[in-house]
């Protein structure tokens, strides 16, 4: 008989609730995800302010629920268990929908499932490209995370082989975007931008690229910093700021590091599979990038539509119904929210 599993997410700007359907033999299909951002609510501050987003996570689970459960069709007691985001994220944030879940939990009598935000991205992928094989390596890019991971079981057993030593590739982007000018988040302005410069116009670095440095981790803060210099230069000497040509080079230089280690980690380990997930996968150059490397090492990439990168509800449903079908232990009622969560 298959399952209906809940997922409850909030641990940065976006309420999500999604409902998928386990099925017997393991696969898991989407029926309903509704997201309910702040996004706008920061724009003027240029980044999430946590405050802003725990009230608005506040007014909108409810409603945000309510909308899940119409789309799909379902009654509330259609539910047979419930997964939520327990961290990493903003820790206000993430509390609204620990609190939430735990209350739906209690009210309808079933199981509940703390689970890691960033496992959640990885499993989302399920939704649109079937069981993920193993091992497989992802490549999480988001506003707060850029990592590589080594997945063997996504129910379980996920170990960092990289992270970023200082900015996340999507807060590199938003950065990026308010020395151009453009709007919060930078990464869809820049991206736009991007397509009519010439990504060899300036040679921007690339960070952690040196014999010395970890070979899987990343750093984006030299280069967020050149593009700061290089841009004062210009204003300096009366230029006019070539945005596009700025916007392209950028932008090559992050898909270049973030795919020449990804494939690099993915031949290394033997693994055949790269996943590229968070809100920075839906950058055109790093999917066209990583499509062209990942082809040319005979590594199969999969990178869900842009709607499942971001942070969604369904991507927690999806983790949760993994967990579900792996028999994992419930979460007791007293879960509480870690902000630091690790993998
Ligand atoms: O996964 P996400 O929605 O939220 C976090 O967990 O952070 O990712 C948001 C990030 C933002 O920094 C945004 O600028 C970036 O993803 N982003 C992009 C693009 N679309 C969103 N970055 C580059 N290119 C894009 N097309
Ligand atoms: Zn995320």
């Amino acid at each position: 008989m298959s399952r209906i599993i809940m997922g409850v997410e909030s641990s940065c700007d976006e309420t999500g609730i999604g409902l998928v359907r386990l099925h017997d033999d393991g696969t898991v299909e989407l029926l309903a995800d509704e997201v309910a951002s702040s996004v706008e609510q920061h724009a003027r501050f240029g980044g999430v302010v946590p405050e802003v987003a725990s009230r608005a996570h506040l007014e909108a689970m409810v409603p945000t629920t309510r909308r899940a459960f119409t789309t799909a069709g379902l009654e509330m007691s259609d539910v047979d268990a419930i997964a939520v985001t327990a961290g990493p994220g903003l820790a206000g944030a993430l509390l609204v929908g620990v609190s939430a879940a735990k209350a739906y939990a209690a009210a309808l009598g079933v199981p509940l499932y703390g689970v890691n935000h960033l496992a959640g991205h990885i499993a989302v992928d399920t939704l649109q490209h079937g069981p993920l094989p193993s091992p497989c390596l992802a490549l999480l890019v988001s506003g707060g995370h850029t990592q590589l991971l080594r997945v063997d079981d996504i129910a379980g057993k996920i170990t960092e082989i990289g992270s970023t030593v200082d900015d996340a590739a999507g807060e590199a982007y938003d950065k990026v975007a308010r020395l151009l000018g453009l709007p919060y988040p930078g990464g869809p302005p820049i991206d736009k931008a991007a397509k009519a410069g010439d990504p060899q116009a300036i040679a921007f670095p690339r960070g952690m690229t040196g014999p010395r440095d970890a070979k899987f981790d990343f750093s984006f803060s030299g280069l967020k910093t050149a593009v700061a210099r290089w841009v004062e230069g210009a204003q300096a000497r009366g230029e006019e700021i070539p945005v596009a040509d700025v916007a392209a080079s950028f932008q090559e230089a992050v898909a270049d590091v973030l795919t020449a280690k990804a494939v690099r980690a993915a031949t290394e380990s033997g693994i055949g599979t790269l996943v590229i997930s968070g809100g920075v996968a839906a950058n055109s150059r790093l999917s066209s990038l990583a499509a062209q490397r990942c082809a040319e090492a005979g590594i199969e990439l999969r990178v869900p539509r842009p709607r499942l990168c971001t942070d969604n509800g369904a991507m927690i449903a999806a983790l949760g119904a993994h967990v579900v079908a792996a028999g994992c232990a419930p979460s007791s009622l007293d879960l509480s929210a870690n902000p630091a969560l690790p993998v």
